[in-house]
């Protein structure tokens, strides 16, 4: 009898997660621009594979130089090649980066520092949501899914920042767009006190909370960058058939909801339309530390709003990336270049 009831209600659930998906599939929103990209530079984290793949591929197609990073060298590789190849682009540029070690994320800026004279567009998308990293620690001493979700990415923008206000302009400002999803809402409160905690019991809740820190950074982020010409913006995907959610639960159950997932939710492509939106548009360029959905302006938790919140967590990411206040203020400042 027991039995039963479970069942039912796997059933329902399964039947529930499928309808949201056709729903999400079928109300998609895309990216109408045309904007030609010629001469700009975009960086697209985790640009290789999934959503990233396709925000890069149609960044190329538009003609602009395209930096995509992932930690794996025959991945990065492939992802290039299929770049090239779809839009016959051939200023495509695969590098290293981990986001989960603050060395790569450092050796990479300095590369992009040194061997670039613009940055456009930074799509912060790479990201992991797999269960058994629950209670890893990076060498830097971070939770693994936190660093590489968060931590890193805050690191990263920060370091670009001057190549990326040095190129802004009024009427084109820089961009940079955070993928966030709908999960932020599911994390709690911010809990500073637990911001790198390894005790996270529940995964979910765990890549909640890097969702929620990635749009309170956008919040304090473009506070800072008042008057700079660079704008950030979180996105939220909606449900998108990417292999991320492949290895959160094992065997049998992971490629069954795998299947569900390719066959009923967004496509990586359909997913990848609002970022595209948020880097091109050009009414998505006159906000800044907003969130969007399906191609338009949404609104994030309220605790993405909380400047008191997105202050403390950001002298805390700024503590355990290793940086200092001053060379922070530093780098958000046009300061660099003068
Ligand atoms: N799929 C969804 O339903 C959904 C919903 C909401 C939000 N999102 C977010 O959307 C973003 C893209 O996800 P996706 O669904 O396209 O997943 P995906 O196909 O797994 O792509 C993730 C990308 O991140 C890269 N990456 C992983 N670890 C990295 C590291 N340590 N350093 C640098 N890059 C790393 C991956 O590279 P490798 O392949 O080489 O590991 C891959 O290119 C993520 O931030 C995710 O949280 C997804
Ligand atoms: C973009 O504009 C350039 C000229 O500025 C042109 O050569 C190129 O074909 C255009 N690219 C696309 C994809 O429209
Ligand atoms: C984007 O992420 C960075 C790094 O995590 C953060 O500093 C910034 O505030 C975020 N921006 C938005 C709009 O969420």
């Amino acid at each position: 009898m027991k039995m039963i009831v479970v069942l039912y209600w796997i059933l329902v659930i399964i039947a529930g997660v499928v309808i949201f998906g056709f729903y999400q599939k079928a109300t998609n929103a895309v990216c109408k621009s045309k904007k030609n990209l010629t001469g700009r530079t975009a960086i697209v984290t985790g640009g290789t594979n999934g959503m990233g793949l396709r925000i890069a591929t149609d960044f190329a197609s538009r003609g602009a130089r395209v930096i995509v990073a992932c930690p794996f060298i025959d991945e990065g590789t492939q992802g290039r090649k299929t770049i090239v190849d779809k839009t016959g682009n051939n200023d495509v540029v695969f590098k290293m980066l981990d986001l989960a070690s603050f060395d790569s994320v450092r050796c990479f800026a300095k590369e992009i520092l040194d061997s670039e004279d613009r940055l456009d567009l930074l799509i912060n998308n790479a990201g992991i949501a797999v269960a058994r990293v629950r209670r890893s620690l990076t060498m830097d001493g971070l939770n693994l899914l936190m660093q590489v979700n968060y931590f890193g990415h805050f690191l990263l923008t920060l370091l670009l920042l001057p190549l990326m206000i040095k190129t802004g302009t009024p009427l084109e400002p820089g961009r940079i767009v955070n993928i966030s999803s709908v999960l932020h809402f599911m994390a709690g409160t911010v809990n500073l006190d637990h911001i790198n905690s390894r005790l996270y019991c529940n995964t979910f809740k765990l890549y909640g909370n890097s969702k929620l820190y990635l749009i309170l950074f956008a919040h304090e982020l473009s506070k800072k960058l008042k008057g700079k010409n660079v704008v950030i913006n979180s996105v939220d995907p909606g449900a998108v058939g990417t292999n991320i959610f492949n290895q959160y639960w094992g065997g049998a159950t992971g490629s069954i909801i795998t299947y569900i997932f390719k066959n009923c939710f967004k496509t990586p492509w359909q997913g990848a339309q609002t970022a595209i939106h948020v880097a091109l548009d050009s009414e998505a360029g006159k906000v800044s530390g907003e969130l969007f959905k399906n191609c338009k302006l949404a609104r994030a938790k309220s605790d993405a709003y909380d400047d008191m919140a997105s202050a403390m967590l950001w002298a805390e990411s700024v503590r355990l990336v290793k940086l200092d206040l001053d060379e922070a203020e530093f780098l958000t400042s046009s300061a660099y270049y003068h």
